[in-house]
């Protein structure tokens, strides 16, 4: 209500101080602009979209104008609507795209608006500075090739929500993502200079304050209610010296920004050839007249009036949740499929009410439940690498109507040629993707989930244009996971720093899976699995090996080769675990075992043996051996005939000999025992083995006939789903996870 009443209070100050001339509908919010290359025509004329997009009341447009260079000529121009209102608040923002046809690459400038009318249009919305100013956006283009890639130069991307909104007393940081496809380093300023058009306020209000090296907008908190422009431009600097060349033979000398700065000398990144530079003094050297891409960014906040009770994310404000993308990732998209990106927030003393998002034409959202919603947006052939920012934020209203926004989040669609392809059959995952910049430029240090195997390393297949990987099922990391009907397996390829203690910063992270369907009965090619071996601080290396035997004297192991093991009901069977250590006088424990469906030791079909150190199944035998060794038996059970094939799963802990207290020393331990807490070094930590599988031999039908049905199984490729999930994140995006408020939860 009372943001109803501000607006209202808005509407009423607009119509009586600004002007009555001069009506809001019209009015501009703000707007950014980005460019992508889009190569050359046969005739060799360059062809460039420029990417457009303006925020106002009443979703009109307004057009630009060539200030600078020389613009070529519009060639194609379509445009939507992409992102609409808050609570109480409205606003459209339009996108524009309009495609140019160049005769050179050299570079150019364009300025928004065209027109000024008297319904409003041109003019920035009645805002704390103004209530009535021109509104102005600048962009240059450089299209120059770039002696680091051979290509043309392309524009930083980056982008924010056109319309937000803080209250009063709760300070928040907007942080802006920026990326640059050629890997510039990309800085963001708040423009001064009138007279260049890139701005028209031309600085931010007391309330507002610019974070440049991060690119993060603090709002400090403060009393100016109402709307307060944010105008930004976006700049791009190479990393280290590089030339931008022309086609008419110029060229101009690119430096890295501590360069442009320590020097603040204009003269040394001056085109050498370029006459058409704008006749504009400045009296700062940021905004030179010196070719660069150099983009505008604006946007405005809203300050409402009510004060928050707690400012803590989470309270009041919504905090995004698991599986929200962190802020500044950057996610593969493919021509004719649709991304999909789950976001979900939450906050416990407000309801969610609405996820508002901005990104290319065709976005859409779609809700799954309260605080879920599903972003959508399925990229075209023309689309293809090019990259799309894609920004959102939820918002909550208390019982009051009063409205709560959370941070913004923004990420970078990339757009993909070509699907990763991920192959199943039953016993082997196959993944091949094309090789991308970011994957070219992580490729030093992409591995599976786990690698200590050589042959789960990438080098092993992978080629000039693909990484290639081919893993049996259960190896290299990949685990197990199961619903009502399938059973999935999933790994990744990442480029996570294995020393690091925390994995979040991948740099780049392709999640892939194989979904199996339960209710075909096939039979996954696991194989035999030994050793496992574990590392663990204060206990070195250590082993442990499970294997089957074919009587209680433990002699002779069954045959790796002759997997999976056949037994008939109530035929025992006869195991051991056995641990290798280094570490002299070490005790083994058997804490649990159990039988399951799939080689999942989480499955939720399963058939307890041992738990708590106690033996639940009346048949198993317990035979002598070192304390090192488990060896036990029991009689095969129909739960293996009820299932494919059934692997015996056991949790086992490794402790130094006689030292009271540890795991091994207490055995059994009946419920509602108290276990003691884990001894420093005297014990590791409980380590799941399995092995497997067991096939129950049917006796009561003992004809070949089945037996053979089974072995003639014909599998079926075709009908299992295969997912293949790929996320990466870029180099400079840092996980930006929010810790739950642990308070009042319940
Ligand atoms: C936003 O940027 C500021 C300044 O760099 C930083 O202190 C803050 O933690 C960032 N916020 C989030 C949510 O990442
Ligand atoms: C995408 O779909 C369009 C129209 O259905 C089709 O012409 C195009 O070939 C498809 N592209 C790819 C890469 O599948
Ligand atoms: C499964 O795929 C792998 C890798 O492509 C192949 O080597 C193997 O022969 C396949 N197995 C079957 C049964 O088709
Ligand atoms: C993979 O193999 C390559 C070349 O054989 C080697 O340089 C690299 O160190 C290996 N990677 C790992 C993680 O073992
Ligand atoms: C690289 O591997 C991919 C995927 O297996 C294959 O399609 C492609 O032809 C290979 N390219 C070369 C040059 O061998
Ligand atoms: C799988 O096997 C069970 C028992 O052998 C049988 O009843 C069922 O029809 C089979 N399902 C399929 C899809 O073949």
């Amino acid at each position: 209500m009372a943001s109803l009443m501000l607006l209202l209070l808005h509407l009423l100050l607009i119509v009586s101080t600004a002007s009555a001339w001069y009506s809001a509908t019209y009015r501009f919010y703000g707007g950014s602009v980005i460019f992508s290359p889009h190569g050359r025509n046969s005739d060799g004329t360059y062809v460039v979209e420029v990417r457009n997009k303006q925020t106002s009341y009443y979703c009109n447009q307004n057009g630009y104008t060539c200030s600078s260079g020389n613009c070529g000529t519009q060639t194609h121009i379509s445009h939507g609507q992409v992102s609409r209102n808050s609570y109480g608040f409205n606003w459209c923002e339009y996108e524009v795209v309009t495609t140019r046809k160049l005769t050179s690459n050299q570079p150019f400038q364009i300025r928004y608006p065209t027109y000024y009318s008297r319904r409003g249009n041109g003019y920035w919305i009645s805002n704390v500075r103004s209530s009535l100013v021109a509104w102005r956006m600048t962009a240059n283009v450089d299209l120059g090739t770039r002696s680091d890639t051979g290509e043309s130069n392309k524009s930083p991307i980056t982008a924010m929500l056109p319309a937000l909104r803080v209250t009063r007393n709760c300070p928040r940081w907007f942080n802006i993502t920026l990326f640059d496809p050629d890997g510039d380093r990309v800085r963001c300023r708040v423009p001064t200079s009138r007279a260049s058009y890139e701005c028209s306020l031309c600085g931010l209000t007391s309330s507002f304050s610019l974070d440049q090296k991060s690119c993060s907008i603090k709002y400090n908190g403060g009393t100016s209610i109402g709307i307060h422009p944010v105008e930004l431009q976006v700049e791009d600097f190479p990393n280290t010296h590089i030339t931008l060349s022309y086609t008419d033979g110029s060229y101009t000398t690119k430096r890295p920004l501590s360069v442009v700065r320590r020097k603040r000398a204009v003269t040394t990144i001056t085109p050498a050839t370029t006459s058409t530079t704008p006749a504009t003094t400045t009296t700062t050297p940021a905004t030179t007249t010196t070719w660069w891409c150099k983009l505008p960014l604006q946007f405005s906040v809203n300050v409402d009036g009510h004060y928050a009770s707690s400012c803590l994310d989470g309270d009041y404000f919504p905090i995004f949740l698991s599986p929200t993308p962190s802020n500044g990732v950057n996610l593969l998209a493919y021509v004719n499929h649709t991304l999909e990106i789950k976001v979900k927030s939450m906050a416990q003393f407000t309801s969610i009410i609405d996820l508002i998002i901005t990104g290319p034409r065709g976005i859409s959202k779609q809700k799954i439940s309260t605080g879920e919603y599903v972003i959508k947006w399925t990229p075209t052939e023309n689309e293809v690498n090019d990259h799309f920012p894609i920004c959102f934020v939820s918002e909550a209203k208390d019982r009051y109507n009063r409205v709560y926004q959370s941070e913004v989040r923004c990420v970078i669609a990339d757009v993909g040629h070509h699907d990763t392809r991920v192959t199943c059959n039953e016993t082997t995952i196959t993944v091949e993707v094309e090789k991308n910049y970011l994957i070219r430029r992580n490729e030093d240090n992409l591995h599976l989930d786990k690698f200590t195997d050589s042959s789960c390393n990438l080098t092993l297949l992978s080629n000039t244009t693909h990484l290639v990987a081919s893993m049996p099922l259960g190896s290299c990391g990949t685990h197990v996971e199961e619903d009502e009907d399938n059973i999935i397996f999933k790994n990744s390829i990442t480029s996570a720093d294995l020393r690091a203690v925390i994995s979040r910063q991948h740099d780049v992270d392709i999640a892939f899976s194989c979904i199996y369907p339960k209710r075909t009965n096939l039979t996954l090619g696991f194989r035999h699995k030994n050793p496992y071996a574990f590392s663990e601080k204060g206990f070195g290396a250590f082993t442990f090996t499970f294997e089957f035997f074919q009587s209680q004297r433990f002699r002779n192991q069954i045959d790796a080769n002759t997997y999976p093991v056949d037994v008939y009901l109530k035929q025992m069977m006869f195991m051991q675990i056995e641990a290798t250590t280094s570490i002299p006088d070490t005790e083994l424990f058997v804490e649990s075992c159990k039988a399951t469906p799939y080689d999942n030791p989480n499955s939720r079909i399963s058939y307890t043996i041992i738990e708590n150190g106690c033996v639940k199944d009346r048949t198993v035998q317990i035979y002598p051996g070192s304390s090192y060794q488990f060896r036990f038996g029991m009689e095969a059970f129909e739960f293996i005939g009820a299932h494919e094939e059934v692997y015996i799963t056991c949790s086992v802990i490794l402790c130094e000999a006689n030292i009271p207290g540890t795991r091994c020393s207490q055995g059994c331990i009946r419920s509602g025992g108290h276990r003691s807490k884990r001894e420093a070094v005297a014990q590791t930590s409980s380590h799941s083995i399995s092995q497997g599988p067991l096939h129950l031999v049917k006796t009561t039908q003992t004809s070949g006939l089945s037996l053979n049905l089974g072995a003639n199984m014909v599998f079926i490729v075709g009908s299992l789903l295969v997912c293949a999930v790929v996320i990466y994140r870029s180099r400079r995006s840092k996980a930006k996870y929010q810790p739950l408020p642990t308070s009042e939860m319940d």
